[in-house]
């Protein structure tokens, strides 16, 4: 068992990698670092949709998307979010909730430039979000994007980046028999973490 609810540790941050570790080794799912990412919009209602992790340390947990879609704008009218992982064949889920920033230019960059081309070039024509009348519309925008950056390497987008979600509430759940399923929560107190299991 990689998490040990009799005694929890008192940094969630190693577990939380030891179930991303064991989703990627021990499933055969094909997105074991998926995660369900909850905003709210500037009208004050929440909305949900899957996206990638791309990086977790102390700092947070890092995804990267279009800023100017219709999570950007909800997270920079409320820059809090909730994540939720679900590993079914693991009967784990996984949860982080925390305040959002920006990540910076220089690592947003760094990610970038390990994308294949064609998800740079996606990228660049994508204006996610927004209503596209054809799909040729956003093809044809594929193609002119192509052309532009015919033999140089594609730049990012500057509405492209990624956002961190900071660890200040973690929950680890994990199935037991008869509904008698174990929950750990994790709160940030400034350096440390308060610890406290819950009914499930
Ligand atoms: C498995 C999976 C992974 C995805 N990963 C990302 C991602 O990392 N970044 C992203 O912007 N969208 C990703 N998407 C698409 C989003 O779910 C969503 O459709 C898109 O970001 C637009 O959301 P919005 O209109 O709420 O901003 C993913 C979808 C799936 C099903």
């Amino acid at each position: 068992m990689s998490f040990n609810f009799e005694h929890p540790p008192a940094d969630p941050l190693e577990s939380m990698r030891r179930w991303l570790a064991e989703a990627e080794q021990e499933t055969d799912l094909p997105n074991p670092n998926a995660m369900n990412l909850a905003t709210v919009g500037p009208d004050g209602r929440p909305s949900a949709r899957i996206v990638l992790l791309r990086g977790l340390d102390a700092e947070g947990a890092v995804f990267y998307t279009n800023r100017e879609s219709r999570k950007g704008e909800a997270l920079e009218a409320h820059a809090h979010a909730a994540l939720t992982f679900h590993w079914d064949v693991l009967t784990r889920q996984l949860r982080i909730e925390g305040a959002v920033s920006k990540v910076t230019d220089e690592e947003s960059n760094q990610y970038w430039n390990q994308r294949p081309r064609g998800s740079q070039i996606a990228a660049w024509a994508s204006q996610q979000s927004r209503p596209v009348p054809h799909r040729s519309t956003f093809l044809d925008a594929c193609a002119e994007f192509e052309k532009k950056f015919e033999g140089t390497e594609v730049s990012r987008p500057p509405h492209w980046g990624g956002y961190r979600v900071a660890l200040d509430r973690i929950e680890f759940w994990q199935e037991r028999d008869s509904r008698m399923h174990e929950r750990m929560i994790y709160l940030r107190r400034g350096e440390d973490w308060l610890t406290e299991r819950l009914y499930p």
